[in-house]
């Protein structure tokens, strides 16, 4: 069964230099979650923000949730830092720890929801003994490292795949697109199974978020 579908703008392509005005702006203008992406100029090559930037988030009053994406190598011990600023999930790419059951019990304990990030070519199998304790998959629709960057075709298929897995499964879990998501493709990716979308430069890199968020939801409900 299909949840309810949340617009997840991407932080990575909003004006650092106002970042609390920008969040509140997307927030206002009707987005659901912030996704929070996170980068380590080492499991992939480009720099962000920490968990300072989070917590400085909630204390200008962000009360959204706060979707935080773990680019980085190792994951484990940035985990409580994110939890401890705020974060709502947490999600992070299996490449990149040693023990992937280890590393969503630690999102667990730590108070937050888990999402397993799947990049362009990861296969699908590291979901069949996962699945059952994650709350989000992330599906990578761009190599991740940068925003704007076109979407994958191929993504459609790796998506529906797993919208049957996660029937499958009867659990309630968020099936997350990232990468290259439009006004002009969400209606497509919403067709193969995805319920959440996380979209950085169709929506920061417009004058009127309110237009263009709106100009999502129409697309959606088509
Ligand atoms: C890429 C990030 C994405 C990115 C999306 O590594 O995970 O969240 O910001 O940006 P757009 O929507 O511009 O492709
Ligand atoms: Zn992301």
């Amino acid at each position: 069964m299909k949840q309810k579908n949340v617009i997840a703008p991407s932080i990575l392509s909003a004006d650092f230099a106002h970042l609390g005005e920008e969040v509140d702006s997307v927030i206002a203008a009707g987005a659901d979650w912030v996704h929070f992406d996170v980068m380590d100029n080492h499991f992939v090559p480009n720099l962000t923000i920490g968990p300072g930037i989070c917590s400085a988030l909630r204390k200008h009053g962000v009360t959204a949730p706060i979707d935080v994406h773990l680019m980085v190598q190792p994951v484990d011990r940035i985990i409580p830092d994110f939890a401890a600023a705020g974060a709502t999930a947490i999600s992070f790419h299996p490449e990149a720890t040693q023990h992937v059951d280890r590393t969503i019990g630690l999102i667990h304990e730590n108070g937050c929801h888990a999402g397993l990030a799947l990049n362009p070519a990861t296969p699908v199998d590291v979901l069949q003994w996962t699945l059952d304790k994650l709350d989000m998959v992330l599906l990578m629709s761009v190599n991740p490292g940068f925003g704007g960057q076109q979407f994958i075709p191929h993504v459609l298929d790796k998506l529906r795949t797993i919208r049957d897995m996660i029937d499958v499964s009867g659990r309630d879990v968020r099936l997350q697109v990232d990468g290259g998501v439009k006004i002009e493709n969400i209606a497509a990716i919403a067709d193969a199974g995805a319920d959440t979308f996380v979209a950085g430069s169709a929506i920061f890199n417009t004058e009127n978020y309110v237009e263009t968020i709106n100009a999502f939801r129409k697309a959606l409900s088509i």
